[in-house]
């Protein structure tokens, strides 16, 4: 028996179970050339949000009707390829199937160490490339300046808020609860971090929060917070747009403020990036990382959700806050 997850319909706003739908297969046979994959852990990621609608993007829609697909770490169970052997830990883009075979293209080995497992799909994998390059390529973070870092508890903005630390900035993350205020002070060690939810006045509590304004916004997601804090940067302020999580359940253009004035008063820079755009410095990012990580300067929190029927509820699950650190779900 092989479970696959299917997109059944393309969610309007947020996404419901209802839009998911789990099917049986039989479990494949890998032919000559191939491997089986039992899955193991899944990523659970934001921009899976984008892929549900039928729009153009970065990355082509997922079909009605079809397995979703996200970073899948996976065993493998059976080989006819001299590459993998049985027992090998892989990860790749996989279909959303308990079991599933491949010819092995795209995909890549890695150290089967439990303790470090999971990491590949977070600080050691594409959340953490993310944070990593996209506030080193464009916030270009100095000592002594403020990074103020939105979805600060996330996968990503955990690992950019820690990074800043690292390289000597005063770091202040905004966030969706108390417990993630408090996660954010003790195990990341962000200077201040303020809950979006309950604070009445957000401009004021980011004033308050950056005496000395903003220098660097890493931006996860958009809309009022991002809005609220775009009013306190300073001049040659940069701001790496990483993602806008809080618009992407919108069914249409939302009309906000308009940014480009205060723009154009603070010589400031905005640049949209996907991770992608910094593929040739993926080994060298890798090795920083691994490094930070071993030498104990970066730490990371996972939130596990257990069972391969879980996945569409973890995916909900970001929409609401309901992870710290990295979403993922082991099978
Ligand atoms: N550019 C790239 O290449 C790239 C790569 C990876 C991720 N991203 C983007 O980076 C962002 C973070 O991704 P991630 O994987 O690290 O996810 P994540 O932050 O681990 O999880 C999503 C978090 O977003 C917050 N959130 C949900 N709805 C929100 C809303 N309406 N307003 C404000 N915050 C909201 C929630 O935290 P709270 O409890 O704090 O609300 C939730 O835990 C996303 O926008 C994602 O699309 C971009």
């Amino acid at each position: 028996m092989n479970k696959v997850i299917l997109l059944d319909k393309r969610p309007v706003g947020k996404p419901q179970i209802s839009d998911f739908k789990i099917n049986i297969e039989d479990v494949p046979v890998a032919d000559d050339g191939e491997i089986l994959l039992q899955t193991r852990y899944v990523s659970i990621d934001p921009y899976l949000r984008g892929r549900m609608n039928d729009a153009e993007s970065y990355v082509p829609p997922f079909e009605l009707k079809k397995p979703l697909q996200s970073g899948i770490i996976a065993e493998v169970i059976d080989s006819n390829n001299t590459r993998f052997k049985i027992g090998d830990f892989v990860l790749g883009n996989l279909d959303w199937k308990e079991y599933q075979v491949s010819d092995g293209k795209g995909l890549r080995s890695i150290p089967n160490e439990p303790a470090y497992l999971t990491a590949y799909l977070g600080i050691l994998g594409m959340t953490g490339l993310t944070a990593y390059l996209g506030l080193t390529q464009i916030g270009f973070p100095k000592p002594g300046e403020t990074l103020v870092v939105s979805g600060a508890a996330g996968a990503v903005g955990s690992i950019a808020g820690q990074v800043g630390k690292f390289l000597g900035c005063r770091v202040v993350g905004l966030t969706g609860s108390d417990e993630k205020v408090q996660l954010l002070k003790s195990k990341f060690h962000f200077d201040e971090a303020i809950n979006y939810k309950t604070t009445v006045d957000l401009n004021r509590a980011i004033k308050a929060a950056c005496p000395d304004g903003v220098d660097i916004y890493f931006d996860n997601v958009g809309g009022k917070i991002s809005d609220a804090v775009l009013n306190n940067i300073n001049k040659y302020a940069r701001i790496p747009l990483c993602g806008a999580i809080s618009l992407y359940n919108e069914s249409g253009p939302v009309l906000g403020p308009y940014i480009q004035p205060i723009l154009v008063k603070k010589s400031a820079l905005i640049r949209g990036f996907i991770v992608s755009d910094f593929a040739d410095q993926f080994p060298a990012a890798t090795k920083q990382l691994t490094a930070w990580l071993m030498e104990g300067n970066l730490s990371y929190h996972e939130t596990i959700y257990e069972g391969f029927d879980h996945i569409p509820q973890a995916f909900l699950g970001l929409f609401d806050g309901s992870n710290e650190g990295k979403m993922i779900v082991k099978i």
